[in-house]
């Protein structure tokens, strides 16, 4: 039975869950420039990312008292506007936070940040609620320092609590409360910065960190997403857009697609798609998407799907249901049944449908420079591409996330991925 090591975790958040230089550099930049103030010779801004804020701008950057509560204004108009926005959450932190709260850890939070900043920030990342407790200072001034942070933010009782964080003063506060601190060494401080403090120990990214909290513990399943759409749906920019979006929320993503997604089944796509082979028949031509199917599921989807990636995957077998069940009217009963052996059970979790009409596709398409051997297919053919794709929605409802993707390309994106992170984490606050 596995066991582990802490029963009580507490996270810093700048530089231990969230990658936060550019939000709070540049916000400092700005406030800076609106009080006419410098960076003095030899300091590095990244240094103001932990501390308090008022204590940077006084201690560090030599502003007054007064000016610093200027600065702290036009700081905080700047980071609620973009700051916020540039924040990225670290690979793996969400499976670490769902590990230790499913083991029945106590996850807790201290961040000198002030709350609204520190809540505005989880709940637009969705991580709030992956915490039973969150401890942040009041605001920019009533500052009550780390180890009282640290102090409200432990359970009343626990067999053997950690705190992880990334700079010197969260190595100190959870000395002061006679708890192990793991340094997060891939955060703003340094290694030995960490070290001379006494970190109990310093992991150099959060690959070791889950390692090191969640010592041989299963890592939970990852999710196969996928995304279908009519060729000139817009679906190669959305599937660029919905990656690096989910990316920044922190998510493990593997990028794929089909036909292809792996060496045999790249070759096999370029068997398909060539204008070479206009003689290809139905049957070949659906055995073929079959067999690429195959050989990604086997080799690429499943396996990552194990490791606990979200397998972002352009196209899956509900391409072959509308384009070869459908436009090529095999029908779709023999097209389920033929990728039965390809597709092995792996379904997907979800399905972003980017929904436009054929002869709107159409126009789009017509815009491309070159032409695939399907896409120069008659407007008759994509005409039952769509129905079919449609009668494949109306029957499975749950898996299909609708997007109308007759919008423009930022509002499409918004959509998409409002529609996936709901999906993805139920409790999301949004
Ligand atoms: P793509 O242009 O989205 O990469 O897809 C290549 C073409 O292959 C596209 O026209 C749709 C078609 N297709 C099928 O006909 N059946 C399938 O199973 C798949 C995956 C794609």
């Amino acid at each position: 039975m596995f066991t582990f090591p802490y029963d009580a975790v507490v996270f810093d958040l700048d530089g231990t869950l969230t990658c936060s230089d550019q939000g709070i550099i540049q916000s400092m930049r700005y406030a800076l420039d609106k009080v006419g103030a410098t960076v003095p010779v030899g300091v590095d801004l990244r240094a103001i990312i932990g501390p308090p804020l008022m204590v940077s701008l006084m201690e560090l950057l030599g502003l007054d008292e007064h000016t610093a509560r200027t600065a702290i204004g036009y700081y905080t108009e700047f980071f609620n506007r973009e700051g916020m926005y540039l924040y990225t959450v670290y690979p793996h932190i969400r499976s670490i936070l769902k590990m230790l709260r499913d083991g029945g850890v106590f996850v807790a939070m201290a961040t000198s940040k002030p709350v609204r900043p520190a809540m505005a920030i989880l709940n637009h990342f969705g991580l709030t609620h992956y915490f039973h407790r969150i401890i942040t200072e009041e605001d920019n001034e009533k500052v009550v320092n780390k180890p009282e942070l640290i102090r409200r933010a432990l359970p009343e009782s626990y067999r053997r609590a950690a705190m992880i964080g990334d700079r010197y003063f969260d190595v100190e506060g959870a000395l002061a409360n006679g708890i192990d601190c793991i340094g997060a060494g891939y955060g703003f401080g340094t290694e030995d910065e960490l070290r001379n403090a006494g970190a109990t120990h310093v992991v150099a990214d959060t690959e070791s960190l889950r390692a090191y909290l969640c010592p041989g513990a299963p890592i939970p399943r990852g999710y196969f997403l996928t995304m279908e759409g009519l060729d000139g749906s817009g679906k190669t920019t959305q599937m660029d857009r919905l990656e690096q979006s989910l990316r920044d929320y922190g998510y493990s993503v593997l990028r794929t697609r089909e036909p292809g997604g792996c060496e045999i089944s790249e070759e096999i796509r370029h068997t398909i798609l060539t204008t070479d082979h206009m003689e290809m028949c139905p049957a070949c031509e659906a055995l073929l998407y079959a067999a690429a199917r195959a050989q990604h599921v086997h080799e690429v989807i499943r396996p990552a799907v194990e490791r606990g990636m979200l397998v972002l995957c352009d196209r899956f077998v509900d391409s072959s249901i509308a384009y070869q069940g459908g436009g090529r009217e095999l029908g779709t009963e023999v097209v389920r049944t033929l990728n039965a052996p390809a597709v092995d059970g792996m379904l997907p979790d979800a399905t972003v449908y980017l929904n436009i009409d054929h002869q709107l596709a159409l126009e789009r398409r017509h815009s491309a420079s070159s032409l695939d051997r399907i896409e120069v297919e008659s407007a008759a053919f994509h005409a039952r591409v769509q129905a079919a794709y449609e009668k494949l929605i109306s029957e499975d409802k749950k898996r299909f996330l609708l997007v109308d993707a007759e919008q423009d390309v930022d509002a499409v994106a918004a959509d998409v991925l409002d529609v996936v992170l709901s999906r993805l984490e139920p409790e999301f606050e949004g």
